[in-house]
């Protein structure tokens, strides 16, 4: 990638197909800018949970998004999502209860309104920062928040590869039922981007697939 670039890179997914850590891994190698956007969808159910809302209480939802400030604080090359100047701990955003929800609450259009022009506001602070570039990964990001990107990759993974992952990470988490909602609610729903590069992550060590995703951004 030359320097003088900036590249905006789109990884979209399904749960435990290994977006996270291969973004994490291409940020280092291409000094990029990373942001999870699952974990945003994690932060606002956490946020709304707390708040005594539940999936279809739609007033209830708007009345407590609207209580929600959101900000941004980096911490080395991941920038997080903060509510109300706080970015809940990764054990909270990871619980049982937001696992089992969080796709209910991803499927409300005024939850990922709240969403939408935030995420896309992270480019210019990832150039103000001088990063190289912008790695953004979640459902939606190749389809809706950056169709325009300068690349696109789509990961998958079969269904046991996955779910071994998450055993590993000690996390109660029903991923093909998340899969399911994903990919059949009305407002973005999880899809490859026409046009996407895609990546099986199952036959591959972790290193193998960040070199490949590296070495076809470097062309
Ligand atoms: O990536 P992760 O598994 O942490 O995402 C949690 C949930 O957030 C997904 O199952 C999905 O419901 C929602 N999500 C989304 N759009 C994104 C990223 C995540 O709907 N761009």
């Amino acid at each position: 990638m030359p320097a003088a670039e900036f590249n905006i890179i789109a990884i979209d997914g399904g749960a435990a197909t290994g977006k996270s850590s291969t973004s994490r891994g291409m940020a280092e190698c291409l000094q990029l800018m990373h942001v999870d956007t699952g974990a945003h969808y994690r932060t606002l159910t956490h946020a709304l949970l707390h708040a005594g809302a539940q999936p279809g209480q739609d007033s209830e939802i708007q009345e407590a998004l609207d209580t929600l400030e959101l900000g941004t604080q980096i911490d080395g090359r991941s920038a997080q999502l903060s509510v109300n100047g706080q970015v809940p701990a990764d054990s909270d955003l990871r619980s049982p209860e937001v696992n089992a929800s969080v796709s209910q609450f991803a499927a409300i259009p005024a939850v990922r309104q709240k969403l939408f022009d935030y995420q896309r506001s992270l480019a210019p602070v990832a150039r103000e920062k001088e990063y190289a570039g912008l790695v953004m990964e979640g459902r939606d990001i190749g389809s809706v928040i950056f169709p325009d990107a300068d690349f696109r990759f789509f990961l998958h993974a079969d269904e046991a590869t996955r779910s071994t992952r998450r055993a590993k990470e000690g996390q109660t988490d029903s991923i093909a039922a998340r899969d399911k909602m994903d990919s059949s609610r009305k407002t973005a729903p999880l899809v490859c981007p026409e046009g996407a590069t895609q990546i099986d992550t199952g036959p591959f060590t972790l290193k193998e697939v960040i070199s490949q995703v590296v070495a076809y951004i470097q062309g």
